[in-house]
């Protein structure tokens, strides 16, 4: 009896309609994908009812047939150019939508590029999203879809601001150098019926100022605020989403929908990164969001995409160590941290089932012997080129190993990339396999999933310059606009 109650309030939390707007972000910059099939049952076995990509995988859009999750497909930004030509967007709505829907694959909306307006790009797609936005509807409209399927564009949060004599989200407005475009883009978004899409992140707002960030401002459990009008800002995410309505104000879209594309906290790499902080994030995010009331400026459902889904092990550490880390699920599909995606209580997540490890080995500096110091710098220079190390930046998991048995962990993250070959573990004789977990603490050695067939996306990136957030962006610059929007909000 009580274990009946227990599973019938489970399920009411996870198909409750305030789940109906929750999705996420699936992104693929992994070294081992697992198959979309195992994750396509674990986001039903979740209740997670959409999903973002960041291009239009054949193998993740095969395994999305058939099933009620609602898929939203992405123009890659290197593609956008091509987009500019309406041939090439209707063959590219051809390839990647009306091929699907002809399959059951409920696709819902199409991303014409990712954040194209950052200001790393400088103008590189500044005259390319617009015409490729319209192109791509307007091909969607022809195959009979347009009233289905709506193409919009994530942008990136720096695109709108308030300024600096007038810090408060009511005096929000877009930055000069792409508010043409952005109003051109809310103009075609709003007479389509289409969202306004924006990226948001306050784990950003944390690290990456000058370390003045009242931590309390990134969450939602209380803390001093800023008061606007009769309004008091309690949080970033607020301050921050209402600065953008208010900029759509301006324009004349005071009303216009607004979904979060990408919205999340990682879990390592940084020392505000970490599961008990994710945790106090999306345990104060998601009830607000599943309550319906939005923000104070837009007290209503808000559509949300969580970034992300897994942790990606191959992704550009440009912007920081903690960018491998975003997912809710760890790199093999398995919950890091207690979240309720109905809001209501911290319910554990249902991690991908029937996963497929490689061996229990492991790959470490021979013990007992006295090691060449420049041979294990460069061998763990080595690993780490070619591995993923980012445990190791300040506050990360591994941060506080010895110098050696930093190497090992560096030794046997190559080697589990490299599929544990022999070959693999020598170092020029430092290295041995071990069959016994080296891990310490808090700091795993990770066993690699086994390689599922290559990911159709990554084989085709061009650069590092492709998909999912802001890859590729050097920080500081990420700062200047987003941290002065943000910060001088607060310290007005
Ligand atoms: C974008 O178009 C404007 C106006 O036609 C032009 O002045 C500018 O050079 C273009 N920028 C790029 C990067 O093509
Ligand atoms: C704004 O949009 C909401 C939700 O779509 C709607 O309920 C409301 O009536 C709209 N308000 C105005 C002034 O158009
Ligand atoms: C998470 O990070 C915060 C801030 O650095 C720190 O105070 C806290 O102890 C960390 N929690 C865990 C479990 O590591
Ligand atoms: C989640 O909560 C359960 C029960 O409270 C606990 O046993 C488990 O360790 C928690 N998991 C994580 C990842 O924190
Ligand atoms: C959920 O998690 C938050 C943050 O860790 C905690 O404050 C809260 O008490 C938890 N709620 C329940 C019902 O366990
Ligand atoms: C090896 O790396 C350590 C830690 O980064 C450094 O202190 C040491 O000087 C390096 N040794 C050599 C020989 O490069
Ligand atoms: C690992 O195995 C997979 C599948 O057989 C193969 O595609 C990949 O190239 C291998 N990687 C390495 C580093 O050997």
């Amino acid at each position: 009896m009580v274990s009946l109650l227990f599973v019938g309030a489970l399920v009411l939390s996870l198909f409750g309609s305030n789940v109906q707007g929750l999705g996420v972000n699936w992104g693929t910059k992994a070294s081992r994908q697992l198959p979309p099939d195992t994750v396509v049952q674990m986001l039903k076995d979740n209740g997670i009812k959409k999903v973002k990509l960041f291009d239009a995988d054949p193998n993740i859009l095969d395994a999305l047939e058939d099933t009620d999750i609602e898929v939203m497909v992405a123009v890659k930004n290197v593609e956008l150019d091509a987009m500019t030509n309406k041939q090439n967007a209707e063959k590219w709505v051809k390839d990647n939508v009306v091929k699907y829907v002809e399959n059951e694959v409920k696709i819902t909306s199409v991303a014409v590029g990712n954040e194209p307006f950052l200001i790393d790009y400088k103008d590189k797609y500044i005259n390319s999203t617009l015409p490729a936005l319209q192109n791509i509807q307007k091909a969607l409209d022809d195959a009979k879809l347009g009233d289905k399927i709506k193409a919009s564009v994530p942008l990136n949060g720096d695109v709108y601001m308030s300024p600096q004599w007038r810090p408060i989200p009511s005096a929000g407005l877009f930055r000069p150098d792409v508010s043409d475009q952005v109003e051109d883009i809310a103009d075609f978004l709003a007479k389509n019926n289409a969202p306004f899409i924006i990226n948001i992140y306050p784990f950003m707002s944390l690290t990456m100022g000058d370390g003045g960030f009242p931590v309390d401002y990134a969450f939602f459990d209380g803390a001093d605020g800023i008061q606007d009008g009769n309004v008091e800002y309690t949080n970033v995410f607020d301050a921050n989403y209402d600065t953008c309505v208010s900029a759509l104000k301006q324009i004349g879209h005071g009303n216009m929908t607004i979904a979060i594309g990408e919205i999340g906290w990682p879990t390592d790499g940084n020392k505000w990164a970490n599961g008990s902080l994710a945790s106090r994030f999306y345990n104060g995010f998601l009830p607000r969001i599943a309550a319906n009331k939005g923000t104070p400026l837009y007290p209503r459902y808000i559509e949300v995409y969580l970034f992300g889904l897994l942790d990606e092990d191959a992704k550009s550490i440009l912007p920081g160590d903690f960018e491998r880390h975003w997912g809710i699920f760890d790199y093999a599909g398995q919950p890091k941290f207690n979240m309720s995606l109905g809001g209501k209580d911290n319910k554990t997540l249902v991690g991908a089932k029937n996963v497929k490890f490689q061996p229990k080995k492991w790959c470490i500096l021979k013990p007992h012997e006295t090691h060449d110091e420049k041979q294990l710098n460069e061998s763990m220079v080595y690993a780490c080129d070619r591995a993923d190390c980012t445990a190791f930046a300040d506050g990360g998991s591994c941060s506080w190993l010895a110098h050696c048995e930093k190497t090992s962990y560096a030794l046997n993250s190559f080697f589990q990339v490299s599929n544990q070959s022999k070959a693999s573990c020598d170092f020029g004789g430092l290295a041995t396999e071990v069959d016994e977990d080296p891990s310490k603490d808090q700091c795993k050695f990770n066993i690699q999933i086994m390689a599922y067939g290559q990911s159709g996306s990554d084989s085709e990136s061009p650069s590092s310059f492709s998909s999912s957030h802001f890859t590729v962006v050097p920080p500081l610059a990420l700062i200047s606009l987003s941290l002065s929007a943000m910060t001088s909000l607060f310290f007005f």
